[in-house]
């Protein structure tokens, strides 16, 4: 545990500045943190299904209770105001907008209606995504994001979400970390839908990326003059020996398959030829029409970064490697080779701040210029409710500390970075891990659906206050 934060730390004489105007604030996401999963017309996402299979998510956990958002949002803000955020990062579910993926369900929008009033009422910016991972089952059993038909019907969920929304959400986002829908749901299957198809994750990536291009062209008609983009996961990656030519083609590989497969078509007009040509066996080729690169290159005005480690890789095993999993496709024999020396969090990964200014820069040099934001970016730790009620979460202190000096690192440096999110604003439903592992800024007592601001919060509102680091 790393005791050299302390809490009260954050002083104005020694203060490291953030620009004026940057914008604070904590990310959530529907699934993870709404419950409610039946409430007023909301029928099954992927994710319902997948956690009802045996095994594939910790525990047997669901979506219920989450953290019962859907009925406790106004509380929620009432913390959020508290803690001094300038802005809270949402997701829409579709399956509450357009259930099973058809009629618009007027009595699931008011849901986001209430929220976006709440958090304007409370001077919160809200930040809004359209898709955080939740497809209606109902499109899956036509395909999911390997149907190109899929795309359209997003497109058409954003309609009806934009010609309600579109007068109040601060900023839109069109998609949550696509490498995650496509990669770790349809080849690694250790996310819904639960598939390990190759070419089927291929073709997922091409149509989310086609969703997003629609869906920012509907942005642009019904929210004319408000900013918008992507989110993607970034991670940097390093060759284990950088003079090893296997090594240095596995990380070529990997940094295509998770950053660059993503950064070019939106950023760049296209996919990268080496990424064609690793992916020509899965189908890439196949699915791409004529006109989809440029709807997918649609201008955005900031890019999502959401930053979490970074990565070395081998081209052969070195000892302490593992090998990488299926949803790698097409990588070939590459290795992820850890970091020995590195602490890491309750997820197993291991805490690189360096890596979060070398993403951001690899943006910022690759890429035309565009503003960044980081949308995510925290740390589960297993935090322990003191006899006193209070959640003294000093693991997490330092790691917010140190991941913001890297982000300030890199506006030092140059980089057009305007605002950080800390995921998450509450302990929530962590995808296959369940609610084992608790990545908030506030306690969730799941029994009794109590918040219990950790030492983080009280920390991280302090840095808010000031607009910097002590
Ligand atoms: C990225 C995802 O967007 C979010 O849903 C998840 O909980 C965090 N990473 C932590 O794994």
């Amino acid at each position: 545990m790393n005791m050299s934060v302390h809490p009260d730390s954050v002083r104005a004489e020694t203060a490291l500045m953030f620009p004026p105007g940057f914008v604070w604030g904590a990310a959530t996401a529907a699934f993870q943190v709404e419950g409610a999963t039946t409430a007023d017309g909301r029928t099954d996402s992927v994710w319902d299904v997948f956690a009802r299979r045996p095994g594939a998510v910790r525990g047997g956990d669901n979506g219920e209770p989450a953290a019962d958002h859907y009925r406790r949002y106004s509380e929620d803000v009432g913390l959020m105001r508290r803690l001094n955020l300038g802005a809270y990062r949402f997701s829409l579910a579709w399956p509450r907008v357009r259930p099973d993926g058809g009629e618009a369900n007027t009595a699931g929008l008011a849901f986001y209606d209430r929220l976006v009033d709440c958090l304007l009422e409370s001077g919160i910016q809200p930040w809004a995504t359209l898709y955080h991972w939740d497809l209606p089952q109902a499109l899956e059993e036509k395909g999911g994001w390997t149907n190109r038909d899929t795309a359209y019907r997003f497109a058409e969920y954003a309609e009806t979400v934009l010609e309600r929304l579109g007068d109040r959400v601060a900023s839109w986002s069109t998609l949550n970390e696509p490498w995650c829908a496509a990669m770790l749901g349809y080849a690694g299957g250790i996310h819904a839908p639960g598939r390990t198809d190759h070419p089927a994750a291929v073709a997922a990536t091409h149509h989310l990326l086609l969703g997003h291009g629609l869906a920012m062209d509907i942005i642009r008609r019904h929210a004319p003059g408000t900013s918008a983009g992507i989110t993607l996961n970034l991670y940097p990656v390093a060759p284990h020996d950088p003079a090893n030519a296997a090594d240095v083609d596995a990380a070529r590989r990997i940094d295509g398959l998770q950053n660059r497969l993503f950064l070019d078509p939106v950023l760049r007009g296209g996919y990268p030829d080496d990424l064609v040509a690793d992916l020509e066996p899965f189908g890439l080729g196949s699915v791409v029409r004529d006109d989809d690169p440029a709807v997918i290159a649609a201008h955005v005005d900031w890019l999502g970064v959401n930053y979490y480690r970074d990565y070395r890789v081998a081209g052969r095993p070195v000892p302490g490697s593992e090998p990488a999993g299926p949803e790698w496709v097409g990588a070939g024999d590459v290795h992820f080779v850890p970091d020995p020396a590195a602490p890491r969090t309750d997820s197993g990964w291991e805490v690189q701040p360096a890596g979060l200014t070398e993403s951001l820069l690899q943006v910022h040099r690759g890429y035309r210029p565009v503003p960044l934001y980081i949308t995510e970016n925290g740390a589960a730790y297993p935090d322990v409710v003191g006899d006193g009620g209070d959640i003294v979460d000093t693991d997490r202190v330092a790691f917010l500390d140190s991941h913001l000096r890297a982000a300030h690192d890199a506006i030092q440096a140059g980089v057009d970075l305007r605002g950080y999110f800390y995921w998450s604003l509450l302990d929530n439903f962590e995808w296959a891990e369940g609610y084992a592992k608790r990545f908030g800024l506030v306690h969730v007592d799941y029994a009794t659906q109590r918040r219990t601001p950790k030492q983080s919060a009280h920390w991280y509102s302090r840095v808010i206050g000031l607009n910097g680091l002590g």
